[in-house]
């Protein structure tokens, strides 16, 4: 793809202290597209979500924003631009939704600045998008898998960052939250957000993407549009699963038809 990219991974060698996940991987992020990451468990989506988003800095190559070494940028600076839901996190004790939501507006806030309307309004907004208003009050330790996924979610829209990764935002969610939840996220799309999102459901992915990246063991192994990229020989090589391809017939996009025999008959 020769679209520009704001956010890239250049040759990029990541691992942690006794493990290399991946080594001298490059992979660009479409400017106002809506990537999505697909691949086995523990193929590095997320470590490469963690180094896009400079909580994990490459041990060789570079995570490039504008140009620029992403490690090398303010923390503010990178966070005003970079919104990341990650795949699983902690929250202090007792917070209630209403104050962890507005906690991701800290990025914006100066030094001298107090909280501002604009704060208030980015906070509510996101409340109301993801349909979190009601348990403003409710603490997030007591809330389900599901809406506890809902109020992360809005902590980071309310950051209002022009790029956003998301580390499996649908997977705690039944199947109406999934679609309202995708749904949301490819209106900001429209809106002219640049996504990046790790998704385990490769109809969802085909549905959704208009740039797919498919990884394995590390590394970037296919990259473009999901009807190109999705045959069943690239699903069965990745995934290890035989399975047929269709046409989804409300989307017209690749639908992966498992072909297993375990089922009842
Ligand atoms: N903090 C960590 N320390 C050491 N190894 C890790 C850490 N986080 C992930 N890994 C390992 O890195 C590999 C890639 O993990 P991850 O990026 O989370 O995969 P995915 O998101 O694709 O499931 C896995 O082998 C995993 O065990
Ligand atoms: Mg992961």
């Amino acid at each position: 793809m020769s679209a520009e990219s704001r956010l890239s991974a250049e040759a990029v060698t990541l691992a942690y202290e006794h493990r290399t996940v991946s080594r001298d991987v490059t992979l660009r992020i479409p400017d106002r597209g809506f990537t999505v990451v697909v691949g086995p468990n523990a193929c590095g989506k997320s470590t490469m979500l963690r180094a896009l988003a400079r909580l994990l800095r490459p041990q060789a190559g570079e995570v490039l924003l504008d140009g620029k070494a992403l490690h090398t940028v303010r923390p503010r600076d990178a966070a005003r631009q970079i919104g990341l839901l990650p795949q699983s996190s902690t929250t202090p004790d007792g917070i209630v939704v209403a104050d962890l939501v507005a906690r991701g507006r800290y990025a914006h806030q100066g030094l001298l600045r107090r909280w501002s309307s604009e704060d208030e309004d980015a906070v509510r907004e996101a409340m109301e998008t993801t349909g979190t208003a009601e348990l403003a009050e409710r603490r997030v330790d007591e809330l389900s898998g599901g809406q506890r996924q809902r109020v992360q979610m809005a902590t980071v829209l309310a950051q209002r960052t022009p790029l956003l990764l998301l580390d499996e935002p649908t997977t705690y969610l039944d199947i109406a939250h999934q679609i309202e939840l995708l749904d949301l996220v490819a209106r900001l799309h429209r809106q002219g957000t640049t996504v990046v999102a790790v998704l385990h459901d490769l109809q969802h992915a085909a549905r959704y993407a208009d740039h797919l990246v498919v990884m394995s063991d590390g590394d970037v192994v296919a990259t473009g549009d999901p009807s190109l990229v999705l045959t069943a020989e690239l699903v069965e090589r990745v995934f290890g699963l035989p399975c047929l391809v269709i046409e989804d017939p409300v989307s017209g996009t690749p639908l992966v038809v498992p072909r297993s025999e375990g089922f009842r008959a």
